[in-house]
């Protein structure tokens, strides 16, 4: 009996540290379900600082890690944890890319709460690489109305990579207040459930370099989530 099973147990171990590598690669924490260092307290906002900054990522401005409870609610698929990206607060990573691929980004945007649902949650996703033609950019605003749930599933096309290195930032973008008065809150965005997916090139792109658009293969499907991906116009 132990004979059969040692193969296996070893195939199952090497099976999962290859999974655990290969999803690592790309972005660490990327669901924020490793909370921040040296956190003590329950509380559902903690503010991230130089003593209690988040596995993975790197950040400026006001940033806090939210807990979903009775004020905030995410989408199951990003589990109980996200980040709240306040005044001037942006999340970094970076991404180190291997073999010739097409790397797509998708992520969850969520509304502080409803009245911050309707135009008035947005953020600026961007990438800067060593060469110029890597630098772009893009505003995320979350509309309503698109779905059932307040949040909305975006996806963002990072490049197409070889062997290099790009930063990843996320970056809040202060809405405008609405007209009246007793909705005159701020409305900061909240993200949450990173993913970056690899596709393959197409093959009739070797022989034809000219049809080159960026969204030939879709991004990756979030985790359950049975909404999909609301895909921008580029
Ligand atoms: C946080 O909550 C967990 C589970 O509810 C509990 O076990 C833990 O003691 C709490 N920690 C603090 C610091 O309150
Ligand atoms: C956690 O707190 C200790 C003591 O306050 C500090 O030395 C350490 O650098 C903190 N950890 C991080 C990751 O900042
Ligand atoms: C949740 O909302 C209630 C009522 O709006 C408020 O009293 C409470 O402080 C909020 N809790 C948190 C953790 O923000
Ligand atoms: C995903 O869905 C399955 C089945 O519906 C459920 O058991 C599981 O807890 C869900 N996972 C998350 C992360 O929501
Ligand atoms: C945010 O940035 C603006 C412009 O750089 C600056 O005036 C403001 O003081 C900053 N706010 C905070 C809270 O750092
Ligand atoms: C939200 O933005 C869209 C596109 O910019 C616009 O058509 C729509 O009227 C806006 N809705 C509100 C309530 O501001
Ligand atoms: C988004 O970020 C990029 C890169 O930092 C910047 O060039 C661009 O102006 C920003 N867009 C907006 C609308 O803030
Ligand atoms: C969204 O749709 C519901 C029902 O269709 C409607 O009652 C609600 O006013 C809409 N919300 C916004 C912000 O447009
Ligand atoms: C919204 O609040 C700000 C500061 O809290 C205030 O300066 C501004 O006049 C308010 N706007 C409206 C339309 O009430």
């Amino acid at each position: 009996m132990e004979r059969v099973l040692q193969p296996l147990l070893l195939f199952f171990i090497m099976y999962c540290m290859m999974a655990l590598s290969n999803a690592q690669e790309i972005l660490q924490n990327p669901d924020f379900e490793i909370p921040p260092y040296n956190i003590t307290t329950n509380s559902s906002t903690t503010h991230l600082t130089k003593e209690n900054p988040i596995p993975g990522w790197s950040f400026k401005g006001t940033v806090s890690y939210v807990t979903s409870g009775a004020n905030l609610s995410f989408p199951g698929s990003g589990g109980a944890h996200a980040v709240q990206l306040g005044e001037n607060g942006t999340i970094s990573q970076t991404i180190r890319a291997r073999g010739l691929m097409e790397y797509v980004l998708s992520f969850n945007l969520i509304p502080q709460s409803e009245d911050c649902a309707n135009n008035r949650t947005a953020v600026n996703v961007s990438v800067h690489g060593k060469y110029d033609y890597s630098h772009r950019s893009k505003v995320f605003s979350l509309g309503r109305n698109l779905s059932m749930n307040l949040w909305g599933s975006y996806a963002f096309f990072l490049g197409r990579l070889a062997a290099e290195s790009l930063n990843l930032h996320i970056t809040s973008v202060s809405t405008t207040k609405a007209k009246d008065a007793n909705n005159n809150v701020t409305c900061w965005p909240i993200v949450d459930a990173f993913t970056v997916r690899k596709n393959r090139l197409p093959m009739w792109e070797y022989e034809n370099r000219l049809a080159n658009g960026d969204f030939e293969i879709g991004p990756a499907f979030l985790k359950n989530s049975s909404d999909g991906i609301l895909l921008d116009e580029e």
